[in-house]
């Protein structure tokens, strides 16, 4: 059924699935396994490399010249759509929001590089805001002639989604489909609804579980529900799924884009124990709610666990600061 949608190649697949045994050991879980969506490849690596294959389908037979997408400053998914959008000869908008700064780092400074055109919306990352901007660009490209293809926050729709049906779908052919812990980072949900739908699909013994950083649980499982219905009637599939299925956690989110403590320490002890890098603004967070809800008892520690690492390692070089304590620099 997914063989129908034709791709784009942008994603290097299969990814690995890793052991992490030094960290499931530090973490109390009898295993602990990483889903190294991180090396998809495509400026860096992420979870946007197997949603945008699809959208680049509609993108390159729709005949349009220009790529206009969004998100916040740090936006792995604005990031790693310039890069596709350079790979296939086209120009690139982004709208970006959050606070001011005063370097191009991170993933701002890749944007850059692609010569992505940037509009940033300062202090304001609304997401109703950096839409209508994105909308009212797409406008001004259209009187002057050009032909924009506007990519949602996330790149989260029902069609893009259908890339982490696939990520399920392999992950049963590395995994097998045996009784698993599926814990992965919510933020515009199309991942999540993606990997719920696989998992009925392929991995029928799979609890999945998201951790958000950004939205709250309610919203999350409204938006995801919404998504997995799209996937559903592309597919021609009809497993049922209720919003009580969808398993979601708003706790470890703070405010987006914001580094928190925990998410801090899970960054930290993750690179000494298995040199993977998370990040503060997505991955680390998550990892914060696995072993907060593997101390709680509401992750099983003796049933594995997978963490799916959907990348953004390129923001943590924004927050150079804060690690600069932590140098253990001597200079000769
Ligand atoms: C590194 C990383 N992880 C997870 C996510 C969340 O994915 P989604 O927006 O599909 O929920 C994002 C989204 O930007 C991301 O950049």
């Amino acid at each position: 059924m997914l063989e129908k949608f034709e791709r784009i190649h942008l994603a290097n697949l299969p990814t690995p699935l890793e052991d992490a045994p030094r960290f499931a050991n530090e973490t109390g879980l009898s295993k602990l396994l990483f889903k190294r969506d991180d090396l998809t490849g495509l400026a860096g690596g992420g979870n946007k490399a197997r949603k945008l294959e699809f959208d680049f389908v509609n993108i390159i037979k729709g005949g349009y010249d220009v790529v206009i997408t969004t998100g916040g400053v740090q936006s792995n998914h604005a990031r790693m759509t310039a890069a596709a959008a350079r790979k296939l000869n086209l120009d690139i908008k982004l709208v970006l929001g959050g606070a001011d700064f005063k370097k191009c780092q991170g993933n701002l400074l890749l944007d850059v590089l692609f010569d992505a055109e940037i509009r940033f919306l300062i202090d304001d990352d609304e997401n109703d805001h950096l839409n209508a901007a994105m909308e009212k660009w797409a406008d001004e490209l259209r009187e002057q002639g050009r032909k924009p293809y506007v990519i949602p926050i996330g790149g989260s729709t029902g069609l893009a989604a259908l890339g982490y049906v696939n990520a399920m779908k392999e992950l049963s052919e590395q995994f097998g489909q045996g009784k698993v812990q599926v814990v992965l980072t919510v933020g515009s949900c199309g991942t999540f609804a993606g990997v719920i739908l696989g998992a009925k699909l392929f991995m029928p013994n799979a609890r999945i579980i998201g951790v958000s950083v950004s939205r709250t649980a309610e919203a999350i499982k409204t938006r995801t529900l919404e998504l997995i219905k799209e996937s559903k009637n592309l597919l021609e599939v009809n497993p049922e799924i209720k919003l009580d299925d969808i398993e979601i956690y708003e706790d470890y989110r703070g405010t987006y884009g914001i580094p928190t403590e925990a998410g801090k320490k899970a960054v930290i002890d993750c690179a000494r124990a298995e040199g993977i890098i998370l990040d503060l603004v997505y991955t680390g967070k998550a990892m914060s709610g696995l072993i907060d809800l593997a101390n709680k008892g509401k992750i099983d520690k003796n049933v594995p666990v997978i963490f799916v690492h959907t990348g953004g390692f390129p923001s943590i070089f924004s927050f150079a600061d804060e690690f600069n304590d932590m140098a253990k620099i001597t200079k000769m």
